[in-house]
């Protein structure tokens, strides 16, 4: 693919948006950012362990085969964690310049800062920069790659991590149940889970109405747990993706999206969160996803397959190969769209 010159920041002082950032018309936001839908269902937790279990079990799984997509509260993370991290990353884009370029991704590393676009070699940029830390398997970790300015930002990190790979396994016993499968199903079929955290700041936007913070996607993992501050951005589709919404914004709630690994698993049954991010003239906006996604070989293949049904797979592939169809596809998709523009 060819490389794509990108400026190691946002050119957040300028009146009018650099072409690389303005979108197609038909990629473009239909919905403004404060316009907020309550339509995702919003699940608390409280009593998952007994009392409550097969209620939130059912809401778990028709929140899933509406929307790929709700919210839960008492989920039993501390505020006072949440409330750190979130400040010390807003702090982490605040930093000059050379303090975050130390942590420069733009070569190809593994973990640390970028001005990142959905997809690699696309031409149109996200209206993003990112902070990205590769958390579980923890023999995965490579802390030089963590950045830890504001001082401390890496020990919350790991607490963060820690405790949302705790409530990621909870999830997926219960989403297991909604699928009908016994309560471990979901977590033997991702062999030994990964986890990668990406911080993501949205800043002020001149022509918010031109572009995205982030592109239209499917998460490609099992599912991903979003926190967002109150700016709102999130949209979601529903009816066919023809219709955008925004998700609600909740303080402490964490968003959960199925993504496409859940997707297949449940054998379509399940939607995969078909979402974006867009930008706003008036305010920055930070949000903090945690991506939970099978080991790279664990095996792909549908498990809760009702009497009757055909499978959503032809046979069984690796994530890491349903990953590459996925980005081939994706590629494809671009190129396609370049050329019937350019004829
Ligand atoms: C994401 O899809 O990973 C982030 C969306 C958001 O910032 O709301
Ligand atoms: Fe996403």
């Amino acid at each position: 693919a060819p490389v794509v010159e990108r400026a190691p920041f946002l050119p957040t002082g300028e009146a009018t948006l650099r072409p690389s950032f303005v979108r197609d018309e038909d990629e473009r936001p239909k919905v403004a950012h404060d316009r907020f839908s309550d339509e995702v269902p919003v699940i608390s937790l409280h009593g998952i362990d007994d009392a409550r279990r097969t209620e939130i079990r059912d809401r778990v799984a028709a929140a899933c085969e509406g929307w790929g997509i709700f919210q839960v509260v008492d989920h039993g993370v501390d505020a006072a964690l949440i409330a750190e991290m979130a400040r010390l990353s807003r702090d982490f884009f605040a930093l000059p310049a050379e303090d975050k370029l130390r942590y420069d991704m733009s070569g190809g590393k593994k973990g640390g800062f970028i001005v990142s676009s959905h997809l690699q070699g696309e031409t149109v940029q996200d209206w993003r920069e990112i902070v990205t830390y590769f958390s579980y398997p923890v023999k995965a970790r490579d802390y030089g790659r963590w950045p830890d300015k504001p001082a401390g930002w890496r020990a919350v990190v790991e607490q963060y991590s820690e405790r949302l790979m705790a409530l990621s396994c909870k999830l997926l016993g219960v989403l297991s149940e909604a699928m009908g499968l016994e309560t471990e199903a979901l977590s033997k079929a991702c062999v030994d889970m990964d986890q990668k955290v990406v911080v993501n700041f949205y800043p002020k936007c001149p022509q918010p109405d031109l572009t995205l913070g982030l592109k239209r996607h499917t998460d490609p993992g099992t599912i991903t747990l979003l926190l967002q501050d109150l700016v709102g951005g999130l949209q979601a589709t529903r009816d066919g993706g023809n219709t955008w919404i925004t998700v609600q914004p909740i303080a402490g709630a964490f968003v959960v999206n199925l993504g496409d690994h859940g997707h297949y698993l449940s054998n379509g049954r399940f939607k995969n969160a078909d979402h974006q991010a867009v930008v706003n003239g008036e305010s920055s906006r930070l949000s903090i996803a945690t991506f939970q996604n099978p080991a790279p070989d664990a095996k792909v293949w549908p498990l809760a397959v009702r009497e009757g049904e055909d499978t959503i797979l032809e046979e069984p592939i690796t994530f890491t190969e349903m990953y590459r169809r996925k980005m081939a596809r994706d590629l494809e998709l671009a190129k396609r769209k370049k050329q019937a523009k350019a004829d």
